[in-house]
């Protein structure tokens, strides 16, 4: 099974140039999202990809820190602010884990189609926990591959074999809320955003 950078590496460019599925849903995300920033709000955004979401919510906020693990993904999102002319906005490759990610530091976290492909959810949770100020707000949506049966878990498996797949980890609504719960979120608002596969969106405040 290939790494998540490895994948990401070479799938950036063309998910780059693949258009936005369903673009209600994504606008409803951003719209969504806006109505918990604030000008001065400093930023994380974990698995950022091309960067697309961090330079739309670039005005919103005071300061966007974007990461990801694919260096490919951070090099178009670096071009992509260089045109732009954004400056308000740091890309780089790094993981949850990075060190120079100071806690109770943002008052933002955001995770799109993100946390599903980690290996320990829970523990990314809880380090976005440590890294949110007190007030500070983890905003998600996630891919909900739980409970799928039938043909979806032997694709993935065949397709994670061939290398066309990274590890994914099975969650539900449920599960995930559980996760940020535990992690010492209060839950603020949930919706369920349809597809070929159920985003679950979450908005989350740090006690
Ligand atoms: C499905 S893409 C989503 C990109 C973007 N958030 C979006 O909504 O279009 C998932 C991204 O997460 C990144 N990623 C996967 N595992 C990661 C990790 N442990 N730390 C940081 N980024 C990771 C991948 O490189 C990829 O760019």
């Amino acid at each position: 099974m290939p790494t998540q950078e490895s994948f990401w590496d070479r799938q950036a460019d063309s998910y780059a140039k693949k258009p936005i599925k369903d673009m209600p849903a994504y606008e409803r995300t951003l719209e969504r999202t806006r109505a918990y920033l604030s000008p001065a709000d400093h930023v994380l955004e974990a698995g950022c990809g091309t960067g697309s979401t961090a330079l739309l919510l670039a005005t919103d906020v005071a300061h966007i820190t974007a990461i990801d693990v694919s260096s490919r993904m951070i090099e178009i999102a670096s071009d992509k602010r260089e045109k732009a002319g954004v400056g308000s906005v740091a890309f780089r490759k790094a993981t949850l884990d990075d060190a120079s990610l100071e806690t109770a530091s943002f008052e933002a976290v955001l995770a799109f189609s993100f946390l599903h492909l980690l290996d320990d959810p829970g523990a990314a949770i809880r380090r976005i926990h440590d890294l949110l100020k007190p007030g500070g707000v983890f905003i998600s949506k996630t891919v909900c591959l739980g409970g799928k049966v039938g043909l979806w878990p032997l694709l993935i498996k065949g397709m994670q074999i061939v290398g066309y797949a990274p590890h994914v980890t099975y969650l539900d609504a449920e599960r995930i809320e559980t996760l940020v719960a535990e992690a010492g979120f209060d839950i603020l608002e949930t919706a369920d955003y349809p597809g070929s596969l159920t985003s679950r969106f979450v908005v989350a405040r740090k006690p």
